[in-house]
Order: C-alpha cells, then sequence, then structure tokens
C-alpha cells in the first residue's frame, strides 16, 4: 500500500478524511498534527488519529519555530494583509506543509494530503508550498475533488465510528495559533450583523475590560522583541503572556472585509492581542530609528510582503530578496516601547530608542535649540525654486478661466506673465 501524510487537526473534516483515503485512494495514512500553542489535549488528538486507521500518528510541538521563523520575520517585515489581518492562519501554512513534506520523506510517502476546501487560501498556500518544497510529491485534497458536505461528512463519520462532538462544534469555522484566531462562517456571512460575543473566546468584550488601563513594557533588539516589562521571555512565552493579558482588555479584535486570492471578498474575524500589540510597538520603534525614507520604502516592502504570504508563496525566491531587505533594515530598531492597554484600545504612552534618530535638541521650541534657523530661509529657496518658477510660467494659484485669459491675450503687465528672470534671486 503506497503512503500518504494527512495534515490532521483532529476536527470532523480531517477525521473522515482517514477512512476516506484509505478506501477511496487505497492509501496507508500516516497523520501529522502541528502543535501550534493553542491545541490543549494533544494525546487525545494522537489516539483518535489512531483509533480511526492512521498507520502512524505524528504530533510535533512546533511552537518555537512557528515565533522564530515565521511571526518574528512577519513583524520585523511590518505584514498586516489589507493594513489589518497579522496573518495567523497564512502564517502557519507553509510551516505545517513543510512537516508535511519531511515526515513524508521520513516514512517514504510519495503523496500529502489536506482538508481544504476549494474556496478558501489554505488550499493555495499549503498546495503551492509543498510544490516549492518538493515538487515530486502528489497533493490529494480530497475536500475540494469531492465536495463533500456536512451532512454526508456526518453521515460517512457514523459508518465509520469516528466520534462526533456533541454540539457539532461551533457554528463558526476557526482556526487557531499563537499568532491569532482566525473565525469565519455562520451568521458572520452577513457583513451587516455584528458579531455575537460567542464569535470571540480571546478576548474580552471592551465593555466588560477592567476599567483601569494596564501599561506593557516590550524591548526589540533588531526588530524582535525580547522582554517584556522587564523579563526577559522566549517567543512563545512572550506571545502567549501578550495574548492574555491583550484579551483581558478587549485588545486586537478585528473584524475585516477581506479579498481572498481566489476572487471571493469573505468577512473575517480576527482575535490577536499579541500580533496587534507587538505591531504597534514595532512600529513605534521603527519611528524612532528609520529615516523618512527608509520608513516610506518600507511600507512598500511591508505589503508586498504581507500579500505574499497571505497568497501562499511564503517559499518564494521574491520573499528571501525581500526578507533579506526587510532584516538589513532593523539592525537599530533597538528600544523599548510604552503602551496603554485600555478597554480595546492600544495607545503608545512612551518610546526609547538606543540609535533614535529623534534629536531633542534640534526638535526642541524651548532652551537650547541647535537647529540652523538661517538655514531653513536658503532650503526653503531652493525647495520652493520649481513651484515658483512654474507660478511664473504657468500662472498657477489661478482659476482656469482667467488661465485662458492670460494665455490668449497675455495681458502685459500681467504679475506672472513667461519671462526669464533669475528665478533664484530672492523676491521682495
Ligand atoms: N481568511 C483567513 C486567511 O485566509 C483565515 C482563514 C481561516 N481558515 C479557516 N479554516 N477557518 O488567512
Amino acid at each position: 500500500m503506497e503512503k500518504v501524510v494527512l495534515a490532521y487537526s483532529g476536527g470532523l473534516d480531517t477525521s473522515v478524511l482517514i477512512p476516506w483515503l484509505r478506501e477511496k485512494y487505497n492509501l496507508d495514512v500516516i497523520t501529522v498534527t502541528a502543535n501550534l500553542g493553542t491545541e490543549k489535549d494533544l494525546p487525545t488528538i494522537r489516539e483518535k488519529a489512531l483509533r480511526t486507521g492512521a498507520s502512524n500518528a505524528y504530533v510535533e510541538d512546533a511552537r518555537d519555530i512557528f515565533v522564530r521563523f515565521f511571526c518574528w520575520p512577519a513583524l520585523q517585515a511590518g505584514a498586516l494583509y489589507e493594513g489589518i489581518y497579522p496573518l495567523g492562519t497564512a502564517l502557519a501554512r507553509p510551516l505545517i506543509a513543510k512537516l508535511l513534506v519531511d515526515i513524508a520523506h521520513r516514512v517514504g510517502a510519495d503523496a500529502v494530503a489536506h482538508g481544504c476546501t476549494g474556496k478558501g487560501n489554505d488550499q493555495v498556500r499549503f498546495d503551492v508550498a509543498v510544490a516549492a518544497l518538493d515538487p515530486s510529491l502528489k497533493i490529494i485534497a480530497p475536500v475540494r475533488d469531492y465536495r463533500m458536505h456536512r451532512d454526508e461528512e456526518i453521515e460517512y463519520a457514523r459508518e465509520h465510528d469516528i466520534p462526533i462532538p456533541v454540539n457539532l462544534e461551533s457554528p463558526y469555522s476557526i482556526d487557531e495559533n499563537l499568532w491569532g484566531r482566525s473565525v469565519e462562517a455562520g451568521i458572520l456571512e452577513d457583513p451587516w450583523i455584528e458579531p455575537p460575543d460567542d464569535a470571540y473566546s480571546w478576548t474580552r468584550s471592551p465593555r466588560e475590560a477592567p476599567d483601569e488601563p494596564e501599561y506593557v513594557e516590550i524591548e526589540f533588539d533588531q526588530g524582535i522583541p525580547l522582554r517584556l516589562n522587564g523579563e526577559s521571555l522566549d517567543g512563545v512565552e512572550l506571545v502567549s503572556r501578550l495574548n492574555r493579558i491583550g484579551g483581558n482588555h478587549g485588545v486586537g479584535r478585528i473584524d475585516h472585509i477581506e479579498n481572498r486570492l481566489i476572487g471571493i471578498k469573505s468577512r473575517e474575524i480576527y482575535e490577536a492581542p499579541a500580533a496587534v500589540i507587538l505591531h504597534v510597538a514595532h512600529a513605534e520603534i521603527e519611528k524612532l530609528t528609520l529615516a523618512k525614507d527608509q520608513a516610506r520604502f518600507k511600507q512598500v516592502v511591508s505589503s508586498e510582503i504581507a500579500d505574499l504570504v497571505y497568497n501562499g508563496q511564503w517559499f518564494s525566491a521574491l520573499h528571501q530578496d525581500l526578507q533579506a531587505y526587510v532584516v538589513n533594515s532593523q539592525r537599530f530598531v533597538n528600544g523599548v516601547v510604552r503602551l496603554k492597554l485600555y478597554k480595546g484600545s492600544i495607545q503608545v504612552a512612551s518610546r526609547r530608542a538606543e540609535h533614535s534618530l529623534y534629536d531633542p535638541l534640534l526638535a526642541t521650541y524651548g532652551q537650547g535649540d541647535t537647529f540652523d534657523h538661517g538655514a531653513a530661509e536658503g532650503f526653503i529657496r531652493l525647495f520652493g525654486l520649481p513651484l515658483r518658477r512654474q507660478a511664473q510660467v504657468q500662472w498657477i494659484g489661478r482659476s482656469s478661466e482667467e488661465i485662458l485669459q492670460l494665455s490668449a491675450g497675455a495681458t502685459p503687465g500681467s504679475p506672472s506673465a513667461p519671462s526669464n528672470a533669475d528665478t533664484t534671486a530672492p523676491r521682495s
């Protein structure tokens, strides 16, 4: 029997796939479940896979790798899809794909399988990432191929003795990891309906959040957060704590009408307290440490990287190239940010940076000012030079009718008739 390695979450969809792959495809099924920091009962998931017919079930602790090699680079890049989605689900897919490919190699499988539908981004991310890592592997996506419906799945699960959760799970489709929780479907498909409370599980409603604000202090080294409130923490711990602290204050809720890669608009709810807090804090250190031009160009790179990650091109040459730029841009992004969390909001209270470009003596309106005021005048003369010339020749500042008259008649004595006057000379 040939082998297939299946990405397994323990839910109904992927559980059904175990007997399905055996029966319809005649394959020996090996499952892989990645621990990305939010899965509670991994031994039970493993047991369930074996009981459902998997010949082997791998559970991989990928938390540290996820944070260090996927979340941190995305944070350094400032990668927010459509300016708002921190990409929790999108970042996890290439890592899961890597685990699938590694285990396929280990057990000698020549195919991998996943339970994605044909309407989402996740199928693209898995397929494209697997292809990039090993183009010779076959990819099987039975949910996409057979377009199985919930009722059929339940029927099939009954026939195969697969335990069906009593309350048939939540009314939503949910994906979770340390970088965020993605919630879609059900009543959320109506964009006019405000998300009901049960759509959220990591964050309190701001109304129920504490009446006292809480400050968090985050320290960055080359764009990577190393300390929280003065305490050195590894990435997994730092992100977990910020998820709890932020969630408690109702921080990190996102309601987004999103453009999927496959052309559909969808309504997405996210809860990502740690990711949102860290993006705010990181951007703040960059404000102190990046020059204006670097900051402006970084926006272009950020949005390119966000699109690329969203679109499943994590393992691409362009991503490697852009990320190299990002890493280089972070060499002075060191410093501390103090944020105030209060009833769903995040406010920057203070910030400092070792290599800050902010110079109080240049900025001050008070004593000790070192700014060269005389230089301002000359600067403005040159800065305004092209405008002054254009105003002389093209009557900028006049209405279109006036311009028509002026250019037809070129009335003598009109204040700004074209001339060859020395436009650099100061005018009195
Ligand atoms: N729209 C988000 C994305 O494409 C979240 C997808 C959530 N996936 C899920 N199976 N619920 O990244």
